[in-house]
C-alpha cells in the first residue's frame, strides 16, 4: 500500500514511517520541519517539505494518490495552545480540514488520526478512562483534537472516507525532542545525563499514562492492517492502564543512571491536569494489541538513545 504520513519527520511520525516501510509499504512524508527534524526522515520515503495548511497539499495528494493517510502532524504544545489558540486551531483544525479535503479529491480510502487520550477527557471522573468517558478537554489543544475527531465522523458520513482514531497516552522514547515543552521523560533524561538536577513541577504527584513509542507504532500497524474490518470507524485508547506520577519517573531514572540527584520541586503549573490513565480493553480486544514495553525497559532504551546523541555531539 501507499501511505502518506503527515508529521513523518517528528518523534512519533518518523517511527511510524519507518515501520510502514519495513513492512514493505510505500511511504510519502509531508512535514514543514517546525519541530520535526530532517535526520528523522527515512531515506526510503518520499519527502515533501510543506505546511499542511498550504493549498499545494491537495495537489500532492492527487498526484501521489495514497491508499491511506496517517495524520500525525500537529501543533503539539499544550501551553502554546493556551497562549495562542488561533495558531493551534489554524494548524490542527484548518490544516486537518485541508488534508481531508485533499484526501477526498485524491480518493483516499482511510485516515488514521493521532488524537490524545491525555487531553481529550479532561479531569477524569472514572479511572481508567474508556473511550466512552465524557470529553471535557481543558486546553485549546484538546479541543482542536476533539474537533478533528468530530470532522472525521462527518467525512465518513458524507463522503464515506473511513477513519481510525488512536488516542495516545503520554508517549515517550527515542527521538522525542527534549527542548521546550516536550514530555517530562525526554526533559529529565537529557538533564540528568548532563548532570543537571531536573525540577519537578508542584508536588510531583500528577499522574499520566506513559506509553513507549514502539507500542504506539504497533497500534498504528494494526490500525492499518485492520482498517477495513475491526479498525474501521473506531476510536481506540493507546496507553498502558498504569498510572505513573512524576516522582516515580524521577526515581526510576535515578535508579537506571545509578546516580543520586536531590528531589527538587518548583511551582506547580497553573491549570495542569492532575490525573490521567486510559482503559485499553477495547484496543486489546478489537486490535489484538497490547503494550509490551514496561516503564523501566522503555526508560532504559530512551536513556541509551540520549546518551548516544550526546556522545555524537561531543565527538563532532
Ligand atoms: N507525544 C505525545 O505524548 C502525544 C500524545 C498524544 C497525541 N500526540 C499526537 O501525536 C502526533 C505526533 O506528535 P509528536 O509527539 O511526535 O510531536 P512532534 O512535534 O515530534 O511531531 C509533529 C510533527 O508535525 C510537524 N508539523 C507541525 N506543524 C506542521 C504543519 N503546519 N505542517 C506540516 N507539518 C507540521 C512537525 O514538524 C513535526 O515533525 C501529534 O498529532 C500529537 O498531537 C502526541
Amino acid at each position: 500500500m501507499k501511505i502518506l504520513v503527515t508529521g513523518g519527520a517528528g518523534f512519533i511520525g518518523s517511527h511510524i514511517a519507518d515501520a510502514y516501510l519495513s513492512e514493505g509499504h510505500q511511504v510519502v512524508i509531508i512535514d514543514n520541519l517546525i519541530t520535526g527534524q530532517e535526520k528523522n526522515i527515512n531515506p526510503l520515503a518520499k519527502f515533501y517539505k510543506l505546511d499542511i495548511r498550504e493549498r499545494e497539499l491537495r495537489k500532492i495528494l492527487v498526484d501521489e494518490s495514497p491508499d491511506v493517510v496517517s495524520h500525525q502532524a500537529a501543533q503539539v504544545d499544550i501551553r502554546r495552545s493556551v497562549q495562542d489558540p488561533c495558531y493551534d486551531a489554524d494548524v490542527n483544525i484548518t490544516g486537518g480540514l485541508n488534508l481531508f479535503e485533499g484526501s477526498i479529491e485524491a480518493k483516499v480510502k482511510h485516515i488514521i488520526f493521532a488524537s490524545t487520550g491525555g487531553a481529550i477527557y479532561g479531569e477524569q471522573n472514572s479511572f481508567p478512562a474508556s473511550e466512552l468517558h465524557s470529553l471535557n478537554p481543558l486546553s485549546p489543544y484538546g479541543i482542536s483534537k476533539l474537533s478533528i475527531e468530530k470532522y472525521l465522523a462527518y467525512y465518513k458520513e458524507v463522503y464515506n472516507l473511513t477513519y481510525t482514531i488512536l488516542r495516545y497516552g503520554n508517549v515517550y522514547g527515542p527521538r522525542q525532542n527534549p527542548k521546550g515543552e516536550a514530555g517530562v521523560i525526554a526533559i529529565f533524561c537529557e538533564q540528568m545525563l548532563r548532570g543537571k538536577t531536573p525540577i519537578i513541577n508542584g508536588d510531583g504527584k500528577q499522574t499520566r499514562d506513559y506509553i513507549y513509542v514502539k507500542d504506539v507504532v504497533e497500534s498504528n500497524l494494526l490500525a492499518l492492517k485492520n482498517y477495513q474490518e475491526s479498525a474501521s470507524n473506531q476510536i481506540f485508547n493507546v496507553g498502558t492502564s498504569i498510572e505513573t506520577d512524576v516522582i516515580t519517573i524521577f526515581k526510576s531514572l535515578q535508579k537506571l543512571l545509578k546516580s543520586s540527584f536531590p528531589q527538587t520541586h518548583g511551582v506547580a503549573k497553573a491549570g495542569e491536569q492532575r490525573r490521567s490513565v486510559l482503559d485499553i480493553s477495547k484496543t486489546k480486544e478489537k486490535l489484538s494489541w497490547q503494550p509490551k514495553v514496561d516503564l523501566l525497559a522503555g526508560l532504559k532504551e530512551t536513556l541509551d538513545f540520549y546518551l548516544n546523541q550526546q556522545t555524537l555531539v561531543s565527538e563532532s
